[in-house]
């Protein structure tokens, strides 16, 4: 049994009911004296001592066009080909004494935290990802979203919001895409305007260059997280509840084979990582992703990245590939980061065939959508089968679907457990066990609702009772609303 399990009266995700203060639109009093406000001159001494925002925007951009004078200073004055083995130490003291210089030479006069700022930028430019260090460094940010050179959007809980950080002009922008491509020996131009790549710190990166894309070049970041978020962490976000934990851990351990399906950022991946912390660690296990994100806990385990055709089409290794060697390697489960093709019919195999406790994710919006879109999968791989025989397969494959699912909060949360328990005729029957249960919005929109348990029972209690998880019939009960 999942040892951290208990009963628990107390939902976590009610929480957050405290209202918080509200931003919505002003009072219609203000928003008249906005307006009168605005028609009117603004008053002479507003106009001679500038607003304290207006300053900071003035320091801002005096501080940007200091910072380009000094780095072109610095492209003539530093040796290129040492900066790459310089120490950071060495380096840092060298562009502090070059920019102490050219600011002598123009007589500007910084103060030390300007100057700070202005040496770790240029730091970050010469060395590394210049605007976009800031925000790799920053921990609260998950995702990075670059549209043109002036508007960085990034995450943070689930939340897409607009950062000031910019670069200066879309050359700038090309050319730290270009610095990222390269140093993995790939290229970005015209002739192969879009990349996936991987940054030095694992975070997954795809940039897309004019003239594909339309008004400037399109940057999308999934920051690599260091410390995954474990089944603990989950639990205490309120991703999913201490009872749907303890039938998964006991659902993984008993092999059962299972699919993560969700949106976009939804916490697939996350959730993929987590359901791996259960495997026993004497089992070899062996994972196959686009590009690496799992940091899997146990011993043994082989990774697998696959790779793009390179420039001139040549060198592919699909996904397919590496599913179709992993099966010769000896594997007591395969993990696939994402199906999204043809190695699905390699993975529905490895699912029928012995390696039972396989896993996966899927782009799909619920658990019928998930069948549908293997399906679908299916199809376009080129597979002639008639539609019976396409679910069979699939449902004696697939034993479990978990839904991932981004609230409109921001909150991730794991919104169903559904068995699948064969077939009716054409159709693939399922059943789903846990959900959560929306109740309603809090007045700043946050989401209320609890886990609960649909009151039917797994399909697999004799199997989990045998392999030792033998849990109580109460997690299943549906909870009542409070
Ligand atoms: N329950 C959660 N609570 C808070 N943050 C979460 C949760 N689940 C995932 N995250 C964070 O959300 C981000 C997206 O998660 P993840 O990469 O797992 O999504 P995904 O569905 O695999 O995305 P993609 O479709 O792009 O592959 C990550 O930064 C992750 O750390
Ligand atoms: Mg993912």
């Amino acid at each position: 049994m999942f040892s951290r399990y208990k009963k628990s009266p107390s939902r976590p995700e009610t929480t957050g009911t405290t209202p918080q203060p509200s931003k919505a639109a002003p009072e219609p009093a203000a928003a008249e004296q906005a307006q009168v406000t605005m028609l009117r001159k603004p008053p002479q001494a507003a106009a001679a001592q500038p607003a304290p925002m207006d300053k900071e925007r003035k320091r801002k951009e005096r501080l940007a066009e200091i910072k380009l004078d000094l780095h072109r200073a610095l492209l003539d004055n530093l040796n290129l080909s040492a900066i790459e083995t310089a120490s950071e130490k060495d380096l840092r003291a060298e562009i502090s004494a070059i920019a102490g210089e050219v600011l002598e030479e123009k007589s500007i006069v910084l103060n030390r935290e300007d100057r700070s700022q202005l040496n770790q930028e240029l730091y970050d430019e010469v060395r590394g990802l210049g605007p976009l260090e800031t925000l790799l460094n920053d921990d609260s940010v998950n995702d990075i979203l670059v549209n043109g050179p002036h508007q960085i959007f990034v995450e943070r809980n689930g939340r897409l919001e607009l950062s000031d950080v910019t670069f200066k002009d879309e050359k700038h922008l090309l050319r730290i895409i270009d610095k990222i491509v390269s140093a993995v020996g790939r290229r970005v131009d015209e002739m192969n305007p879009y990349v996936d790549a991987r940054l030095a710190d694992g975070s997954r990166f795809n940039a897309m260059v004019p003239p594909i894309a339309v008004d400037g070049s399109l940057v999308s970041i999934r920051k690599f997280k260091k410390d995954k978020l474990g089944i603990d962490d989950l639990i205490k976000f309120g991703a999913f509840s201490e009872e749907m934990a303890a039938y998964l851990q006991a659902a993984v351990a008993c092999r059962l084979n299972v699919i993560v399906s969700g949106g976009t950022g939804s916490g697939k991946t996350t959730t993929l990582n987590a359901l791996s912390s259960f495997i026993d660690h004497a089992e070899r296990i062996l994972t196959i992703e686009d590009t690496a994100e799992l940091q899997l806990q146990q011993v043994h385990v082989g990774r697998m990245e696959s790779r793009p055709p390179n420039v001139e089409g040549k060198g592919e290794v699909s996904a397919r590939d590496c599913v179709k060697n992993a099966l010769r390697m000896r594997p007591d489960r395969i993990i696939v980061g994402e199906t999204r093709g043809e190695e699905v019919i390699d993975m529905l195999q490895a699912m029928n065939t012995g390696h039972d406790g396989s896993m996966t994710t899927i782009h799909a919006n619920n658990a019928r959508d998930a069948i549908s879109r293997l399906e679908n999968m299916i199809a376009m791989a080129g597979i002639e089968m008639p539609i019976k025989a396409v679910r069979s397969q699939i449902a004696s494959a697939v034993n479990l679907i978990v839904q991932a699912s981004r609230l409109q909060d921001g909150s991730r949360r794991m919104t169903s457990i559904t068995e699948i328990t064969g077939m009716e005729g054409d159709v693939i029957s399922m059943q789903e066990i846990f959900r959560f249960q929306r109740m309603g919005l809090t007045p700043d929109n946050k989401i209320i609702g609890h886990f609960t348990g649909t009151g039917v029972r797994s399909n697999y209690s004799e199997r989990f009772r045998l392999w030792g998880y033998d849990l109580p019939p109460s997690i299943y009960e549906p909870i009542a609303a409070e």
